[in-house]
């Protein structure tokens, strides 16, 4: 089978498409023919060298997939053989076939084809527990969503008014605000030209957001948690902007505001149950469409690494799939 292969961390053009053994499944996996994986940002990081995990070499980057089970090893009981499935794989997506946890594999919600499942776990699930599990975004609250044309940020967006909050977008272009609001934003900050602090004061008669979702970090992140109100929660996503920031504390105690860590992929594996039922409200979400993932690209295999490449520099909007049975 054809799979995008990563020898040594280091610059992401250094991926190459290669023909490899098929793997098999071992006790509890079960092999899954690939047909849709989409990009997500830590794709980047995890090639690179940069993420908190390091898959051992050689490895096939790629978190998550939609396709059809072909094999199941010992003792996978729920799955079968021509299921329709969606799954979190951590890496080994971009690939004709991929082994799957059996765990961290569920069926292919009704109504969706395989690209939009490909683009619904990760995203979706992020920012779902993030809103809903850590933040405890209520109905009338307000919700900021910093680096919002991104995969995470269009689904915190849609999760924001899913959960009854006013959504406020900012991004740093006109045409990511434009499809912040397509999906669902009631108010937008382009923070390349705007104030952000005095935008939300403006937008919140002086309140600030009760909910920040920041998956950008660097020197947006205190401006936002300036902006965030009194008991107001920060939720840290991520620093695509690839600067950790650091803050001072008297912010959080100043205005009793908390600043909440995220981690989607441990909380998923500590507590599989909340996740399973997380999925299941967004698949019951998807099907009232209240939520929907925007796919702006589709790449073959052969163009995948220039497509994380743009997605790492800030170039793509929504979320990129890879379809392996595309032509170059
Ligand atoms: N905590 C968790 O469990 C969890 C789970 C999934 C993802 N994440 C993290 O969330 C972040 C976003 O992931 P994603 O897949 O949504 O990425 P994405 O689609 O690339 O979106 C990231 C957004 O960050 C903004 N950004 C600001 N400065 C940037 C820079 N220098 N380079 C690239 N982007 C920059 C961009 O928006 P503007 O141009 O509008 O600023 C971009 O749309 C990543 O840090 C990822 O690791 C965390």
């Amino acid at each position: 089978m054809k799979a995008l292969m990563c020898h040594a961390f280091g610059p992401i053009d250094t991926l190459r498409v290669e023909d490899v053994p098929t793997p098999v499944p071992g006790a509890g996996q079960v092999l899954i023919d690939v047909k849709a994986a989409a990009i997500n940002f830590p794709d980047a990081l995890i090639v690179q060298g940069l993420y908190q995990a390091k898959p051992p070499l050689p490895f096939a980057p790629g978190a998550e997939l939609a396709g059809v089970v072909s094999a199941v090893g010992e003792g996978v009981r729920h799955l079968h053989a021509g299921d329709r499935v969606i799954a979190a794989v951590g890496h080994g997506a971009f690939a004709e076939e991929c082994i799957a946890d059996a765990a961290q594999v569920m069926p292919l919600p009704p109504g969706m084809d395989f690209e939009l499942g490909a683009a619904f776990v990760l995203t979706y699930g992020t920012s779902l527990h993030a809103l809903q599990s850590i933040g405890a975004l209520k109905a009338g609250e307000t919700l900021l969503v910093l680096g919002a044309a991104g995969g995470v940020g269009l689904a915190a967006i849609e999760i924001g008014k899913a959960l009854g909050a006013r959504v406020i977008a900012a991004a740093s272009s006109a045409n990511k605000l434009a499809l912040a609001r397509k999906v669902g934003a009631d108010e937008t900050i382009n923070y390349s030209d705007e104030d952000l602090r005095k935008r939300v004061d403006a937008l919140t008669g002086g309140k600030g957001a009760d909910v920040v979702y920041d998956p950008v970090g660097g020197s947006l992140a205190e401006t936002a948690l300036r902006a965030t109100a009194w008991r107001g929660r920060f939720l840290v996503i991520g620093f695509a902007s690839g600067e950790i920031p650091k803050i001072p504390l008297n912010l959080a105690l100043l205005m009793e505001r908390a600043i909440l860590g995220v981690f989607w992929g441990s909380a998923v594996r500590r507590d599989p149950a909340a996740h399973q039922a997380n999925m299941g409200q967004l698949a019951q979400w998807f099907a009232q469409g209240k939520v929907r993932p925007v796919i702006s690209e589709r790449v073959a295999l052969a163009d995948t690494a220039a497509a994380i490449q743009r997605l790492a520099s800030r170039q793509a909007m929504g979320k990129l799939v890879v379809l392996p049975e595309l032509a170059a």
